[in-house]
């Protein structure tokens, strides 16, 4: 594995740990560059073997992650196990007792794996995100949206027409019945959250996906998503009542309706 730029100290001990495995199994040779410092993750573009680009979303030590309160988004959620099946029906774990310390860890590694799994469930299902490629305890691999010279701009940072704005908004309200189709809301959807390349769209960022069917609040969070999505929209001259769109998928959802519009489209 080779570093295309300066590490920092705490990158020269964290990167060759979590990365170097996954460029021994294949993934990658070359870290090109740093791309992001996030509140819970560094993420990087590294070159494959057949030069294409992937996105290592790095998860930084307990110490050093701006703690989201994980309490909140995991509730009706299966602790998951580095092998991304739940620990409760693995030998380690079973029939004995764990420190404090072990299940925190334990916590860590399932937030990771949830946020893999979503991301491949929610792409296997069609959703306009990046292809989940590889996980480990703290990284997860996927594909890159961006090119060499950087990683693609979020809608954040865009401006659009509004002629185009009307499109995207809509084509993001799809998005997110694809994801309640399959029983996750995203659960931290914002245009920060939405990267812009070669127009098209890309949403990234699951760890904190809500369980639909298992969360109490599972409302509130869908309607806090959408109601993002509509306020960042109004200024671009997008008109859309975040209550009308929450309840009516919502509706929909309950009456398996979304389910099977997603099961015909994906037949088709
Ligand atoms: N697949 C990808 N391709 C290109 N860039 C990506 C990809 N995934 C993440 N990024 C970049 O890394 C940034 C952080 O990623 P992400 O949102 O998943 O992590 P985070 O720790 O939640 O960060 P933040 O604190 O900014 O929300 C994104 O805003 C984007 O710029
Ligand atoms: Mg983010």
């Amino acid at each position: 594995m080779r570093f295309a730029f300066g590490l920092s100290r705490f990158e020269s001990e964290w990167l060759p740990k979590w990365l170097g495995p996954l460029a021994k199994e294949g993934w990658f040779q070359t870290v090109l560059f740093r791309v992001k410092m996030g509140k819970e993750a560094l993420v990087y573009c590294c070159e494959g073997p057949g030069q294409e680009l992937i996105a290592a979303k790095v998860y930084k030590s307990r110490k050093k992650r701006a703690m989201r309160y994980y309490g909140d988004y995991t509730i009706g959620r299966e602790l998951l196990a580095s092998d991304g099946m739940p620990a409760r029906s693995d030998r380690r774990y079973r029939n004995r007792r764990i420190s404090k310390e072990e299940g925190q860890r334990l916590e860590e590694i399932s937030w990771v794996q949830h946020e893999f799994q979503t991301q491949r469930l929610v792409y296997d299902a069609g959703a306009r995100v990046p292809r989940p490629l590889a996980v480990n305890d703290n990284v997860i691999l996927s594909s890159f949206v961006g090119d060499r010279r950087g990683a693609a701009p979020t809608l954040q940072s865009v401006t659009v027409t509004p002629l185009v704005a009307g499109e995207v908004f809509i084509q993001l309200m799809e998005q997110v019945a694809l994801f309640l189709s399959q029983d996750r809301i995203h659960g931290d959807l914002s245009a920060y959250n939405v990267l812009v390349w070669e127009e098209d769209f890309t949403v990234i960022d699951f760890p904190q996906a809500i369980l639909a069917s298992k969360h109490p609040e599972a409302f509130s969070f869908l309607y806090r998503d959408i109601e993002r999505l509509c306020q960042y929209f109004r200024k671009f001259e997008v008109d859309a009542s975040p209550q009308m769109f929450a309840e009516e998928m919502w509706k929909r959802y309950r009456r398996g309706e979304l389910r099977d519009l997603y099961d015909t489209l994906a037949r088709t």
